[in-house]
């Protein structure tokens, strides 16, 4: 008799293959390919709207297979909307910098001028162009959805499905679940690797026994599972999600014993978080020892829900074998002293994790590129890799 955690599959596995040939999909024809038939028309995640909070707020980031520049911006109206950086004259890039607040925008190169709702609102010796109708030279929009406070993207012209439709089932179970969080830190690193691969790293649990022996020895598992099993493990069309065991013998450190006996317990710490008050859809099967959910939301999303914070994390692919990473960490809103040293100690130690996540993936790039694999052999536990390229081979075999 095994006393191995049983974990509960949920999904239509019936077009996972456990065989995955890799080299072409890292040749840069084939990331064309990806940004034709995928990138162009998935929903993406682009930021949040948290940071958005006055009328004017407006961000700006860039989209990079697509290298397009976006503004992000809460117009006067409320309403968050989503254009092109691109002055409608003769093109230039119409906001410089990163973030900031303002009721319009206003071009260097001949002073063109918009409102934050998008509207050509002034245009310098407006006289010498003939026939020209202001309305028909606002701000390019880009489709744009808030997903609880999460914005999404979509640059089809006419996008064949909504948010909802793309996100199916998972769309409503997540109600709340991001309701007093704010932003504690955005990292961004740019690995020499494919993205296909960055995202994988992200997407199994069956590394961290080993990988992160050293910085988080004993943060998931226990003597009931020993390889650390999924409780939970779930495909969908375009999302991929398990559950973590968190390890009820967690030892802390010396510091995480100090900064959470005075806060609320945080990675690699894990709390028993009550149940009742967590949407549906964060951990689904109701694991008692839970720790995080990972949530792959195809094509180069992972969100990480916990009890007192969750991450969001972007693998943009700049091009076959440079991949631009970025992780959005969020946790609860809080004043004390003692909550704002606990969150900055587990930010730190999930830091380090992270930082055993990225060495692998230079390396194992460089083995595949050269030709010298002929598949990855994928085990149950790494289905959400094995729906992956599900996914994506259904959107690159589409006709267009
Ligand atoms: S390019 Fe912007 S005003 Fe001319
Ligand atoms: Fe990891």
């Amino acid at each position: 008799m095994t006393n191995e955690c049983i974990t509960i599959f949920k999904g239509d596995t019936s077009r996972l293959r456990n065989t995955i040939p890799m080299t072409e999909r890292l040749a840069p024809e084939f990331f064309d390919e990806e940004v034709k038939k995928i990138f162009s028309k998935s929903w993406l995640i682009i930021g949040t709207s948290k940071e958005l909070v006055e009328k004017g707020s407006y961000i700006v980031t860039d989209v990079p297979p697509l290298k397009a520049s976006l503004i992000i911006v809460r117009g006067e109206d409320e309403k968050i909307r989503v254009f092109r950086n691109i002055c409608r004259h003769r093109g230039d890039k119409l906001v410089h910098g990163k973030e900031g607040c303002s009721k319009f925008f206003q071009c260097q190169f001949h002073a063109w001028t918009f409102s934050n709702t998008g509207n050509l609102i002034g245009v310098t010796d407006a006289t010498q162009f003939k026939d020209m109708k202001k309305d028909e030279l606002g701000l390019i929009e880009i489709h744009s959805e808030v997903w609880e406070d999460i914005v999404f993207v979509n640059f089809e012209e006419h996008p064949t499905q909504t948010l909802k439709e793309w996100l199916g089932d998972i769309y409503g179970q997540y109600k709340g679940f991001s309701d007093n969080r704010v932003k504690v830190a955005d990292h961004r690193v740019v690995v020499n690797t494919n993205w296909n691969l960055a995202v994988n790293a992200f997407c199994e649990g069956y590394h961290n026994i080993f990988i992160h022996k050293n910085t988080v020895p004993d943060y998931q598992g226990s003597p009931s599972n020993p390889n650390r099993h999924r409780p939970y493990l779930e495909v969908g069309k375009h999302f991929g999600r398990y559950s973590a065991h968190g390890n009820p013998n967690h030892k802390p450190t010396p510091a995480e014993g100090i900064f959470y006996k005075y806060s609320r317990p945080m990675f690699p710490s894990f709390v028993q978080f009550e149940m009742d008050k967590l949407p549906i859809g964060v951990n689904p099967s109701r694991f008692k020892q839970w720790a995080f959910d990972i949530v792959h939301l195809f094509p180069n999303i992972v969100i990480g829900p916990q009890a007192n914070t969750n991450s969001i994390m972007l693998f943009w692919p700049i091009s076959h074998n440079k991949t631009d990473i970025r992780v959005m960490r969020f946790s609860y809103k809080t004043d004390k002293p003692s909550d704002r040293i606990a969150q900055a100690h587990s930010l730190v130690r999930n830091r380090e994790v992270l930082r055993e996540d990225l060495a692998t993936m230079e390396t194992q790039y460089e083995s595949i590129a050269s030709g010298g694999l002929p598949y990855m052999f994928l085990s149950e536990q790494e289905q959400l890799i094995q729906n992956h390229y599900r996914a994506a081979d259904d959107m690159l075999n589409e006709e267009t």
